[in-house]
């Protein structure tokens, strides 16, 4: 049995690919942990928080933005990309952060935003106050309006989160935002945006951060050649790389150049794209070339049926094969409906291509939590079962704070309360994602529940004492205990990237080996199934014996004979 510091040397010494095969976990540090009773999570209530990121086991920490923001949408409206927002604290605490983390053997990994800036960041307030052609302008994407007068926008398109995805500045030219309008899309023509970022890049690397997580990394490049065409012929556009302004080819340029920096260090920096593109056109993300590795969001909007996630992983691992890469296994994020959640509301209609038809969740946050009737115990289980699913397969696995603890979505906040900008733009439509981002519990009681001293910025319902870490660490049963039980033996099991699947006879139970006496069953339907559990060394949810119950997950490890 290897010592914590022994585990924590063994886990920084895998070398230039840890990221192949990690456990990263997410932290949205506003909902974290608030070290100053501002209702505000910070970087010091990381700090005081690692003790709890060593004993669940994850071999990384990936910050979402803690930069100067004026949370326009959440610190994905960045003001300063080298700085830490003054309510999160200092770049002297996060030092502190990467030295805690590192001491435990835990790597980080932090939050670029290329595609936009804040419209508070410097260059876009020098933007404002310069005149059109000019080259502060340049940094961004400035035209002139569309009408007789100039008064419409240049076109109809659409921002990501409702409404014109155009907005007009005092002299009447207008800027591009695909997603909130505090949120300008930079002009990646411009070489000074491009030098920027490598300046951002390396800030941080040489401050000793391990990877980078590339927001909107399919939409940085445009092509706004004269005339603009409409929405409608934007939408009809081909996605095959020549498209004006998503998952253009000439994007792969800015991380080619990226890949030269990353590999400047030793171990070689790592990066994730957060890339929303046809699956076929992913491996170009994951290149080694390029950003080395890139999200499958595949299991974000499936449902808990063995047919897609047999689908999902077979789909997945051969495009990871494709580009060298492996692949990232994703149940939840600080932008969708938890999945504990997910899984207790009846599955969403889909389309032919197999996609919801509407964010999954949607009608039951926008019912206040009332209708459809969440089946929370089915949710819960469910979730345990798909976890111990995913941490088994080969690959990495990104899990997002508090699924750990199966926290549930919140769906009784109020109008007041959120802070979401897609809710805000599409009202009554959309409830926005506020409800996934509501603070840790960490006590069962006290000032909320343990986050901090004081109030919570997203007010946490009475249900999330029940699910703190404090009850959840006493508890062998618990979401949490699971989850460290999980991430121990997987350290233990996991050895090469070997993965085949392993016939069942039952289309609702699926089965998989991986090198090296290691197996995962998986019963996904309502029935238990009979099988030999003599080998099992977790499950999700024990039955009786000689079967695995609905709804479950085992994992099964017989030494391998010399
Ligand atoms: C990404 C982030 C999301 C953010 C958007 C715009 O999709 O995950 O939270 O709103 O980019 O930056």
């Amino acid at each position: 049995m290897l010592s914590r510091a022994d585990q924590s040397t063994s886990r920084l010494s895998r070398g230039a690919d840890w990221w192949r095969r990690a456990v990263v976990y997410q932290i949205y540090p506003r909902s974290f942990a608030d070290s100053d009773a501002d209702g505000i999570g910070d970087l010091p209530g990381i700090t005081s928080r690692v003790d709890y990121l060593a004993a669940l086991g994850v071999d990384a920490v990936w910050l979402s933005p803690f930069y100067p923001s004026a949370l326009a949408d959440g610190g994905y409206d960045v003001a300063d990309y080298r700085d830490v927002d003054p309510r999160l604290g200092t770049l002297a605490d996060f030092d502190a952060v990467v030295t805690a983390l590192h001491g435990v053997g835990i790597r980080i990994v932090v939050d670029i935003v290329p595609n936009h800036t804040s419209n508070l960041h410097a260059w876009f307030q020098e933007a404002l106050a310069a005149p059109p052609g000019s080259p502060a302008r340049d940094r961004y994407i400035f035209r002139d309006g569309g009408g007789a007068d100039g008064s419409e926008p240049p076109t109809d398109w659409q921002s990501m989160f409702g409404g014109s995805a155009w907005e007009q500045v005092a002299d009447g030219q207008w800027y591009l935002h695909f997603f909130a309008i505090e949120q300008p899309d930079l002009n990646w023509e411009n070489p000074e945006v491009r030098e920027d970022f490598v300046r951002t890049l390396r800030f941080w690397a040489d401050r000793g951060v391990d990877g980078f997580r590339i927001d909107v990394a399919h939409m940085l490049t445009k092509d706004l050649t004269e005339p603009l065409p409409s929405k409608a012929e934007l939408d009809a556009l081909p996605m095959d790389g020549s498209h004006p302004v998503i998952d253009r080819d000439d994007v792969h340029d800015i991380y080619a150049q990226w890949r030269t920096v990353f590999n400047e260090y030793d171990p070689p920096r790592s990066a994730v794209a957060e890339a929303w593109v046809e699956r076929s056109r992913r491996p170009r993300y994951a290149s080694a070339e390029g950003l080395g590795q890139a999200f499958n969001f595949d299991l974000l909007e499936a449902d808990f049926d063995a047919a897609q996630f047999r689908h999902i992983v077979t789909d997945n691992l051969e495009l990871a094969a494709r580009s060298g890469s492996s692949t990232t296994w994703v149940l939840s994020n600080h932008d969708v409906v938890r999945h504990a959640t997910r899984y207790g509301l009846p599955a969403p209609e889909r389309t032919a291509a197999g996609h919801p038809t509407r964010k999954h969740g949607n009608e039951w946050l926008l019912s206040g939590g009332t209708s459809p009737v969440l089946d929370r115990e089915a949710g819960t289980r469910r979730a345990r079962a798909a976890a111990l699913f995913v941490l088994g397969l080969p690959g990495s696995a990104y899990l997002y704070q508090g699924e750990e603890l199966g926290l549930h979505e919140v769906a009784e906040l109020s109008d007041a309360d959120r802070q979401d900008p897609t809710f805000f733009r599409s009202p009554g439509a959309d409830m926005g994602r506020d409800g996934c981002r509501v603070p840790l519990p960490w006590h069962a009681s006290g000032a909320s529940l343990g986050f901090g001293a004081n109030g919570a910025h997203l007010p946490q319902p009475d249900w999330f004492a029940a699910l703190a870490v404090e009850r959840e660490e006493e508890d062998p049963d618990s979401m949490l205990s699971l989850y460290r039980r999980a991430l121990e033996l997987r350290d233990r099991l996991q050895s090469e990237e070997l993965f085949e699947w392993v016939k069942t006879g039952v289309d609702d139970v699926l089965r998989f080996r991986r090198a090296d006496g290691w197996e995962v069953v998986t019963n996904f339907g309502d029935r238990a199934f009979s099988m030999d559990l003599t080998d099992a060394v977790l499950t999700s949810s024990p039955g009786g014996p000689g079967e695995l119950p609905a709804a479950s997950t085992v994992w099964l490890h017989r030494e391998p004979r010399d």
